[in-house]
């Protein structure tokens, strides 16, 4: 599912005031990896002790043609706590403190630990997750969020995930450990 299926007036008051200046957010996530040079394809957003429910989001950027993976590009990923903040001592969501950035691997893929986030505390949007693809010859490009199956704050002609590749609804499966698993695949533009 792309995000024009959502509409955009709804994406846009999704993501509108988050004008993110990477450098800001970067100066005060001193233990993230610097855009410059190569990044880990897997990465821990949220440390041991961050409240939620733990979650693993595995999958590949492809390149236009949604054949051909895209491997060497930039990933930069951030969403709200369990509670639905993006940064709760200073209530500024351009300084989301779940925030992390990795390069896919040579096959395109990537794999971020996180928590499930939370849905704003007003509002109501759906939870979701933000992504902003650049590098490894793409301009920056804004991919759809991902969402969680159920939401009773999705559009609802997109509760019902789609099957195939360009899932963006995930449906999180627990693992042995109680691990929420979601497959979520980027077709770059
Ligand atoms: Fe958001």
């Amino acid at each position: 599912m792309r995000i024009r299926t959502l509409g955009w007036r709804w994406y846009f008051s999704a993501v509108a005031g988050f004008a993110l200046s990477a450098s800001a957010v970067l100066a005060q996530q001193p233990q993230r990896a610097s855009a410059t040079g190569t990044l880990p394809s897997t990465i821990n957003i949220a440390s041991a002790n961050e409240p939620g429910t733990p979650l693993v989001v595995r999958g590949v950027l492809f390149k236009p043609d949604g054949v051909t993976p895209a491997p060497g590009v930039t990933l930069e990923i951030h969403h709200t706590d369990a509670e639905g903040w993006y940064h709760k001592a200073s209530r500024n969501r351009e300084q989301a403190r779940l925030l992390g950035m990795l390069q896919t691997d040579a096959h395109g893929r990537f794999e971020f630990r996180t928590i499930k986030p939370g849905k704003y505390p007003e509002g109501r949007n759906p939870a979701h997750i933000h992504f902003k693809a650049f590098g490894g010859g793409f301009d920056e490009q804004f991919p759809t969020e991902l969402f969680f199956a159920g939401d009773p704050d999705l559009p609802p002609a997109n509760r019902v995930p789609r099957s195939g590749k360009w899932n963006a609804v995930c449906v999180p499966a627990r693992d042995a450990v109680g691990v929420l698993q979601c497959t979520y695949n980027i077709r770059l533009e």
